[in-house]
């Protein structure tokens, strides 16, 4: 039996409200395509990109997060040019998206203590170890230290936050390929079709 056919949009405004459903669900999802994004930005010039965990996702104030450790180079090359961009996809829905905006941390707030508690003090032992992200170490020096305080490591815990102002989302089809840029302007998505 053949395959059906996803439903297709042609509506501008209803995709760029459909993609950032498709966030937020994939935000709380964890075997969702999009729950691990790649995260890039521009650091010692050139292109750095890393899998993040989407961790949440606001239609409303257009604000995508994840986590971070404040000592990682991503966090340190942020205060240098805090333009970053996301890069989303989705095989069987055959979507890509990339959204782009600028970002700013959250650390020692009540946003940052309220996702420790939520449950980021899981990864306790990724961020109270003395060794930064990057930084040199043996093969063992990362092995976990039971007599290290499970209390520790918040002080290294951020939350990378990201505004964005644009979005590219592209939608592969047997028939045709689509894809739309959208561009926040007076407070509204602009949609307009480019070629893919
Ligand atoms: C599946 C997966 C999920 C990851 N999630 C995160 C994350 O949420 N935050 C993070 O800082 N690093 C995460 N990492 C590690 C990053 O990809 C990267 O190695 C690390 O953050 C250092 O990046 P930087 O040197 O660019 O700062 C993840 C890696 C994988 C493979």
């Amino acid at each position: 039996m053949p395959k059906p056919t996803p439903p297709r949009i042609f509506d501008l405004a209803q995709i760029v409200q459909t993609q950032w459903q498709s966030l937020t669900q994939a935000a709380h999802d964890h075997h969702h395509a999009w729950h691990t994004p790649t995260l890039a930005n521009v650091g010692e010039g050139i292109a750095q990109v890393r899998t993040v965990v989407l961790r949440s996702a606001d239609p409303t104030t257009r604000i995508l997060t994840c986590h971070a450790d404040s000592r990682s180079p991503k966090i340190t090359q942020l205060a240098q040019d805090p333009c970053f961009s996301w890069h989303f996809y989705d095989r069987d829905a055959k979507v890509q998206l990339r959204a782009y905006g600028r970002a700013w941390i959250h650390q020692d707030d009540a946003l940052t203590h309220q996702r420790w508690r939520d449950g980021a003090w899981r990864s306790a032992q990724c961020y109270r170890t003395p060794f930064a992200p990057g930084a040199p170490c043996t093969e063992t020096d990362l092995d976990i230290d039971e007599a290290v305080d499970p209390a520790t490591g918040e002080e290294h815990f951020v939350v990378l936050a990201c505004k964005i102002n644009m979005l590219d989302w592209l939608y592969l089809h047997v028939e045709g390929h689509r894809r739309a840029q959208f561009s926040w302007q007076d407070a509204h998505w602009q949609g307009q079709w480019i070629a893919p």
